[in-house]
């Protein structure tokens, strides 16, 4: 049971990425769906990748909660998230053709940003200047609109007088940096027009004042789970700027994304890999370039549920971890994919870093500093056995323990799940 639903008046639970992303929120949604009415997504787009695997399927969803799976639970893509049209139909018909209804179970926030095809193009054009490796899908140019308060916004999409006049504009003005600064081919207005003119009709059943849609559901009593997309360290404002993603994957996030107040918060569940990855460039103190770092990959699938790249591999890191769950307020912790270190003789855990031979007593804001910090290491016992059987916490080898509870008391907060494996049921609950 998720401790706060537990009281009074429910209060909402917010799920996030404690590290760079990849974490495995998707099965660990899919998982406390179980346990509530409502899951609500509150930023990023379809540059997450969320697998599931259940049963002998595997499903990749970008930008329907996986709380879609089980159909006692609406789900809302609130305002803070921008949406690709093409991604979210595809996406509906995938679930569709699984069988899946989402019927009365989508809700899309009215205030939700668009992504435009002249987003997708502007992502890969400057990605050749500043190679930040994002996922070119558009999120940073949709908020820079969004921020720059050009945007079109969902409910545009109901007017179609206003929708046509915003895309021909959005078009145009785009078009001009295509021809003058990138010397890029130009979008054809007519096409996008009514291309997007068409997805006022596919998506106009699922438009919803989720900013209503939630608070009502809070106040009701209802189990409101609430996700974060990528990692505290991807955060715009928190993470390793500028190699971050253009939204507020941190807790806080969660307010603004949806229109929920601070104090309908109720906890903060930390997803944590029991190692590190990271996609894209920027700054991994605890990054292993060497056969180790091959073997986690391997041994993880650590590759982009989104884009296909090979994720970067390291040890845990302490030091990024008690930031993380500093600024994010975690509550308790999901440790996820703790199996994948099945078959090591020694796990190295970074406790510490050291910056020019001296003790670092924050994580560094600048990526400057954090490229130069040295990982200071524990060196723990691997288990060396598998896993699979683990059900009770009592089950994991004394080893394993000791790895958990070292993560508890370097963090401060209890590890509740532990991922034992991709599949549904490979979690061990404490
Ligand atoms: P963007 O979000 O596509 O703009 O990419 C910015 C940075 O965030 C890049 O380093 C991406 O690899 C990273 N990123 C974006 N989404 C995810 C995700 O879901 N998991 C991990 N990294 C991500």
């Amino acid at each position: 049971m998720i401790g706060a639903f537990s009281c009074g008046i429910m209060s909402v639970q917010v799920i996030v990425g404690a590290q760079w992303g990849d974490e495995g929120k998707g099965k660990v949604v899919d998982l406390l769906a179980e346990q509530s009415d409502i899951v609500a997504r509150y930023q990023g787009g379809a540059n997450a990748g969320h697998t599931l695997v259940v049963g002998d399927r595997k499903y990749v969803l970008h930008l329907i909660p996986s709380g879609i799976l089980h159909d006692n639970v609406v789900c809302v893509i609130g305002n803070g998230v921008v949406i690709d049209p093409v991604a979210l139909m595809e996406e509906i018909a995938l679930l569709e053709s699984f069988g899946i209804s989402i019927e009365g179970r989508l809700k899309i926030s009215h205030k939700a940003h668009l992504i435009m095809p002249y987003h997708k193009l502007l992502d890969t054009l400057q990605e050749s200047g500043q190679k930040i490796g994002t996922t070119g899908r558009g999120i940073g140019p949709a908020y820079i609109d969004k921020y720059s308060r050009t945007g079109i916004r969902i409910v545009d999409l109901l007017d179609r007088t206003i929708l046509e006049e915003k895309l021909r504009r959005g078009i145009a003005q785009k078009n001009e940096w295509f021809r003058k600064v990138y010397d890029a081919k130009e979008l054809d207005v007519e096409t996008t027009v009514a291309e997007y003119l068409e997805f006022d009709r596919k998506i106009d059943s699922y438009i919803t004042d989720t900013t209503y849609f939630v608070n009502e559901a809070w106040r009701e009593g209802k189990r409101l789970l609430v996700e974060g997309a990528q990692g505290a360290l991807l955060d715009i404002d928190h993470g390793t700027y500028p190699f971050v993603t253009s939204s507020s994957p941190t807790s806080g996030g969660a307010c603004t994304g949806l229109g929920l107040p601070p104090t309908a918060i109720g906890g903060v569940i930390g997803i944590a890999k029991a190692y590190c990855t990271r996609v894209g460039n920027g700054p991994f103190p605890t990054e292993l370039d060497d056969q180790t770092g091959e073997r986690l990959r391997s041994e993880g699938g650590e590759f982009g549920a989104t884009t296909g790249r090979p994720r970067r591999c390291g040890w845990l890191d302490l030091v990024a971890l008690r930031y993380s769950a500093m600024v994010n307020g975690i509550t308790e912790i999901v440790l996820t994919k703790l199996d994948v270190l099945n078959n090591f003789d020694e796990l190295r855990v970074c406790t510490d870093y050291l910056l020019d031979g001296r003790p670092l007593k924050y994580f560094p804001c600048d990526c400057a500093t954090l490229e130069r910090v040295q990982p200071v290491y524990e060196t723990f016992k691997g288990w060396n056995s598998s896993l699979a059987d683990c059900r009770a916490y009592a089950d994991l080898p004394k080893a394993a323990r000791d790895y958990v509870e070292m993560i508890e008391r370097a963090i401060g907060a209890r590890v509740s799940y532990i991922g034992t494996g991709p599949g549904r049921d490979e979690v061990v609950t404490r």
